[in-house]
């Protein structure tokens, strides 16, 4: 489980008035109040989001950086804001190393591309773990094969932990970057990752931490864990789809060359060659997700209005009631019980496939996510072909909890 970040108790927050927030989750789903337990795949939006971009195409929509005209820098500096709420959200120590992409994805994408192309050599490592999600592999797997350099893969134990002296052995001066997960996705499992980043600096290899499934759950400091890149997606934290941020320290986004090339990313072009554009603006090409860029400001607003320690807490609850209920199910068998875990309960139903039991959830309004959740590899490691997935938000409550239940109930009965 978390542990809160203080150690005094956190303020107490209404969470089944915080729920009132979501318009979504007053819909039905196959005539049902729907039962939303699907966040680690994207959370849910609440108004105050939704009003935000609203707001902005009705108020305040120009192009950013490019106008003289009062409405483009009003536009430029909501955009700008949002970008210093982020450096604050993570602690970063200035906003221009807050890159703005399209979601954690391409955050990955353009540090394996921009750092492999100038730092990867032949015969060099890439060190990974089990329990990556594909964005955090193929990429890397891409580069490799451009470079002719190898991917290592730190093995994992049978809760679902990484196994810290097998991590130990594959780090080496071969090593070039270790690219790990803060939370997986798939377990719920939080990595050890300021551990793991102690060690691979001891060594001067930079470390990028995966940092889609920890944004929703985990106070982030970036500057604490002293990571060298940390990427993550605005819509699984309450904001907009296709949106992101690569934070990067100011040294290697220096070093590295552009991702992509277009407007905005230029000091000077001429035919013969082209100058490049300050950070963050050397890694955002073109007209941005602006409204996307508007939301997550908005996010990140909410989620500090309630905070972290509070999120913590009650998402501790649930992890904890959802788990010891869902084990007094015959049959069930849970993948994934590391000691430090996230909201994300991954299981098994003797006998039924899993797309059968997310069958028979989605008739009674439950949403869940049923398959290999993007980690091939990381199943062939439990010898599976995918899981159920319920993973909960600060919005859901022990009632939802109990409707999963004794849906599996329903799903076990029909199923054996
Ligand atoms: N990576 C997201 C998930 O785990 C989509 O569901």
């Amino acid at each position: 489980m978390v542990t809160a970040t203080k150690n005094k108790k956190s303020k107490k927050v209404d969470f089944a008035k915080i729920r009132e927030d979501f318009p979504l989750l007053k819909r039905e789903m196959n005539g049902k109040p729907i039962v939303f337990l699907d966040s680690a795949a994207s959370s849910q939006k609440p108004s105050y989001v939704i009003d935000a971009m609203n707001s902005y195409y009705e108020n305040l929509h120009a192009n950013v950086h490019r106008g003289v005209y009062q409405l483009s820098q009003e536009a430029t500096d909501a955009f700008e804001k949002s970008r210093r709420l982020v450096q604050e959200f993570i602690n970063a120590p200035s906003d221009k190393e807050c890159i703005f992409v399209r979601g954690t994805t391409e955050g990955i994408n353009l540090v394996a591309n921009c750092y492999g192309r100038k730092f990867l050599e032949a015969g060099d490592e890439v060190l990974i773990s089990t329990m990556e999600h594909h964005s955090n592999i193929v990429p890397w797997q891409m580069i490799c094969e451009e470079k002719g350099a190898h991917l290592k893969v730190i093995p994992i134990n049978e809760d679902g932990e990484i196994i810290m002296s097998e991590f130990d052995k594959l780090l080496t001066n071969k090593t070039k970057i270790v690219a790990i997960n803060h939370i997986s996705n798939a377990l719920g499992t939080i990595n050890p990752v300021k551990e793991i980043i102690d060690k691979a600096h001891a060594i001067n290899v930079p470390v990028l931490i995966d940092g889609a499934q920890a944004i929703p759950h985990l106070k982030i400091d970036v500057q604490a864990l002293d990571a060298d890149f940390y990427t993550f997606s605005g819509h699984k934290m309450c904001g907009p789809t296709g949106i992101g941020i690569l934070y990067g320290k100011e040294k290697w986004l220096n070093a590295m060359p552009p991702y992509h090339g277009g407007g905005e990313m230029i000091e000077t072009v001429t035919f013969e060659k082209t100058t490049y554009n300050t950070l963050p603006h050397k890694f955002e090409a073109g007209t941005p997700d602006i409204a996307g860029v508007i939301g997550l400001g908005a996010a990140v607003e909410y989620m500090q209005e309630i905070g972290h320690d509070a999120i913590i807490e009650h998402e501790n609850d649930l992890l904890a009631y959802g788990t010891s209920q869902l084990k007094q199910i015959e049959g069930i068998r849970i993948v994934g019980e590391a000691k430090e875990k996230a909201s994300v309960i991954s299981f098994l139903l003797e006998g039924a496939h899993p797309f059968d039991v997310g069958t028979i959830l989605d008739k009674l309004g439950i949403a869940v996510r049923t398959g290999h959740h993007c980690t091939q590899p990381l199943m062939a490691r439990f010898g599976i072909p995918g899981t159920v997935r319920a993973s909960f938000a600060f919005y859901n409550n022990k009632a939802d909890i109990d409707k999963l239940v004794e849906g599996v109930k329903r799903a076990a009965r029909m199923l054996s």
